[in-house]
């Protein structure tokens, strides 16, 4: 079927409907630049599907979000991050034996060699946990090279998704000096991340069920996001054949950006500034609408939302439960919610259809929880990791794949001699 017909130089092309499930299809233009000379010319790629993709769904206009075909809400009530890793993966709910083989195989792998704890040693204790996450997991491909077997794959993606968080405790202990704690066999996925953390050899700790519980959430709710920067970011290096190790590396660099995953880590900065500026929040709101102050609502505005994303919703109810079950009283939780209010009520937000994303409320849940700052954005990439293992896979599946190679618009100078020092000015 055909979906569009350009008509360009002379040349008529008429373009198939590459056609979705739900949402937007697509107009196929292989054939473009080839038979009109003509390329697209699409910044930021806003207009453009790099892939089909039977991962995750979103309806940026009505707030949904749908991981292989079930809504975000419900797999946020009732289903555990696991659980929904192997449905990002693997594509289909596992059934409880499943289930219990791949926790099972996610506990056993996931200490990291006893040569890569000396890694730690080399950075200073300032360094920012995602350059040592990322320069870890790449180093992970030094331990488990790849020679093209798909069992060895499958085997590198339940190793990533397991020695990740124990990446992540190992990197936050580091900064603050204290020893590394060895992973617990019997605790869940997000149980034992906490335990890593926050236990320490001389005393006993316990998981407070209410942060596993809003973790296991947190997970979940970051789990995937469709063709996102980092995502493509993994599936541009993947098309080079590249490892699943240094594909999943470069994800966590472009989710490093503070447009990007490092939002929730502005977000918190942000709202301490307004603190300390006496909770001023209406004076924020004008600067960010000022188009001649850099200043931006951190924690607002989405490429594909234009309505409230989903998951901040359901962060922002759990963020009241974890701070009221914890007896955390934050001043940036109320400065949040005003902030929230007066956004939502301003012509500008309105108009420009701005609303809380999920960096908004996800920092004040990290932040009740004791986790520092500077790990917010570890903790996305952490939530992430299915998201990226699941489209690195699809990738190496789709019998459309090619290496990534974009075309350009050039704007230089047209071909010129070259005039010999002596002879220029
Ligand atoms: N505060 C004030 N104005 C904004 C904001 C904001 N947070 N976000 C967008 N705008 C304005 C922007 O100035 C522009 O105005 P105009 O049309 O007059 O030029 C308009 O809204 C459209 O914005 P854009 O930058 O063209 O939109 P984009 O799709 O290229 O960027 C975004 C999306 C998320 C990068 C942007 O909204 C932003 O910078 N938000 C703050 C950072 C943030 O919270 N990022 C986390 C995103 S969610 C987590 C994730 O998936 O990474």
């Amino acid at each position: 079927m055909v979906a569009g017909r350009f008509e360009v130089n002379d040349k008529i092309l008429d373009a198939p409907l590459v056609e979705s499930t739900v949402g937007d299809s697509g107009i196929d233009i292989r054939k473009l630049r080839n038979e009109t000379g003509l390329v697209t010319y699409d910044p930021g790629f806003a207009n453009t599907a790099s892939c089909r993709s039977a991962i995750t769904y979103i309806n940026g206009e009505e707030g949904v979000l749908l991981y292989r075909g079930y809504p975000i809400e419900q797999l946020a009530e009732n289903s555990r991050f696991t659980e929904v890793a192997y449905l990002l993966i693997y594509g289909e709910l596992p059934t409880p034996e499943q289930q219990r083989r791949f926790s099972e195989r996610l506990t056993y792998h996931t200490m990291i060699h006893e040569d890569m704890k000396k890694f730690f040693e080399g950075y200073p204790p300032t360094a920012h946990p995602m350059a040592i996450l990322s320069a870890m997991i790449a180093s992970l491909s030094t331990y488990y090279p790849e020679t093209g077997h798909p069992q060895e794959l499958e085997l590198n993606m339940i190793r990533l998704l397991a020695k990740a968080k124990t990446i992540a405790a190992f990197a936050y202990k580091k900064s603050i000096g204290q020893p590394f704690m060895y992973p617990q066999n019997h605790l869940s996925y997000p149980a034992n991340f906490l335990y890593m953390m926050f236990a320490v050899p001389a005393e006993p700790y316990e998981v407070p069920p209410v942060m596993e519980e809003a973790l296991n959430l947190l997970l979940i709710l970051h789990a995937d996001h469709e063709q996102n920067c980092s995502t493509s970011t993994v599936r541009a290096v993947a098309s080079s054949e590249a490892n699943l190790f240094a594909s999943v590396a470069a994800g966590v660099n472009a989710l490093w950006g503070p447009l990007h995953g490092g939002a929730n880590q502005k977000v918190i900065e942000m709202l301490e500034m307004i603190q300390r500026d006496g909770a001023n929040y209406k004076k924020y709101v004008e600067r960010a609408k000022d188009k001649d102050d850099p200043f931006r609502l951190m924690g607002f505005g989405h490429r594909v939302y234009k309505n409230y994303d989903p998951r901040a919703r359901i962060l922002k109810k759990m963020a009241e439960r974890v701070l009221n079950s914890l007896g955390v009283s934050d001043p940036l939780l109320d400065l949040a919610q005003r902030l929230e209010e007066v956004a939502l009520n301003d012509p500008y937000f309105i108009e420009k259809k701005l609303y809380p994303n999920v960096d908004f409320y996800s920092g004040l849940i990290y932040r009740a929880i004791g986790i520092p700052t500077d790990m917010f954005t570890v903790m996305f990439a952490l939530g992430r990791l299915p998201g990226w293992i699941a489209h690195y896979k699809e990738l190496k599946e789709d019998p459309d794949t090619r290496i990534w190679r974009p075309r350009q618009v050039y704007i230089g100078h047209p071909k010129r001699e070259y005039v010999p020092a002596g002879k220029r000015g």
